[in-house]
């Protein structure tokens, strides 16, 4: 048995910046409403005529490869979480495969949402610490600008959401005190329709229906999001995953040297930090700049801690994220 680490990160957000102002242009919202909500102050809006979900991710795990002293040569399999696909099918693990030009390795796609990278880097862990695989490429990268209602109808949504990719490698490493010490994850389908975004799907609504019945009413091809619900879940979920992954190796909300939540909503970050008694130079937040960019949230945040030198050997990085299915979970890593 092995351990995993970090060996390389990297992130590429389109140059779009999108202010809370210009978005008052489109529908009825404020500058202020937006920022003491979420703490949003802007976000990135992809280019649809130059970048796609997998372009971006490919952006980002280019520079996460170079950094970890590899090349394409060097990857063994992909895992690329997104709940925004540039193809309904093939995923775009395979996408990337190509892009990169990579060997015929295996590439697989998570359906995770928020809690995507950390699904991700749970499956790549476990693909290093057996032997398997010696280098596993896992990229977050969501383009929610094409697919969002940008209606007053649908402000309580696309305020919050902006474009992005981060890419982490997770490489073997055989010092079983360093790297990904353990990964605790979670789903409780029970609220799968709390936030959602239910069409097309063979469940409810294929693209034959909604062509037919084309109803300027029907919002199901629109992100859905029961706000005050998923909050109050996500406050909980939080900080239940980072007790049980402390708990996990014997250590104390004290050990944190480094938490980097998803980027949710900067009031959730806010009050975890409070709850675990952490002070603002122990959690890392840049909601503000790129909103929440969903499964690339994460390795967006921890590439620019690490590039900030807010992550140094030796010390405890905390990932965490919660999401839509309700998914969930937590990974525990000595830098
Ligand atoms: O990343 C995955 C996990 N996601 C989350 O964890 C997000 C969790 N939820 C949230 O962050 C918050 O619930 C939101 C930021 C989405 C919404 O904030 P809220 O304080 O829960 O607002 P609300 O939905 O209860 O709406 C309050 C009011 C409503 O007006 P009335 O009914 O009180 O007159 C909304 O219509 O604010 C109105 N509103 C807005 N006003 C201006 C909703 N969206 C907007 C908007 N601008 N963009």
């Amino acid at each position: 048995m092995y351990n995993s680490r970090i060996s390389g990160l990297g992130f590429y957000v389109p140059e779009r910046v999108v202010t809370n102002d210009e978005l008052s242009q489109l529908m009825e919202t404020n500058d202020a409403w937006i920022r003491e909500r979420t703490g949003i102050e802007q976000r990135r809006y992809a280019d649809p005529a130059h970048d796609t979900t997998t372009s971006m991710g490919v952006r980002a795990a280019q520079m996460a490869i170079e950094r970890a002293g590899l090349g394409p040569e060097d990857i063994d399999f992909v895992v690329f979480a997104t709940l925004s696909p540039d193809y309904y099918f093939p995923g775009p693990g395979v996408l990337v495969q190509r892009d990169l030009g990579l060997r015929t390795v295996g590439a697989v796609d998570i359906r995770n949402q928020c809690s995507g990278f950390v699904y991700g880097v749970s499956l790549a862990d476990q693909y290093v610490k057996t032997g398997m695989y010696k280098h596993v490429l896992v990229i977050g990268s969501e383009l929610h600008s094409k697919g969002l209602d940008m209606t007053t109808r649908g402000r309580g949504v696309s305020v919050i959401f902006g474009d992005g990719a981060g890419a982490a490698v997770l490489s073997r490493e055989e010092d079983p005190t360093r790297g990904i010490l353990s990964t605790h994850l979670h789903s409780e389908g029970q609220h799968a329709e709390e936030l959602s975004l239910l069409a097309p799907g063979m469940g409810k609504r294929w693209v034959n229906d909604i062509l037919r019945d084309n109803d300027p009413e029907d919002t199901s091809y629109y992100p859905y999001m029961n706000g005050q619900f998923v909050f109050k879940n996500a406050v909980v979920r939080f900080s239940e995953v980072i007790m049980e992954g402390l708990k996990a190796n014997g250590l104390k909300a004290t050990d944190i040297d480094m938490l980097i939540p998803h980027q949710a909503n900067l009031r959730i970050s806010q009050f975890i930090q409070q709850k675990f008694g952490l002070s603002d130079e122990q959690v890392y937040n840049n909601i503000m700049q790129y909103g929440n960019t969903t499964a690339a949230s994460i390795p967006i945040a921890l590439t620019e801690a690490w590039e900030k030198g807010k992550v140094a050997e030796g010390d405890l990085v905390v990932l965490a994220a919660f999401g839509s299915g309700f998914t969930w979970g937590s990974a525990i890593i000595r830098w």
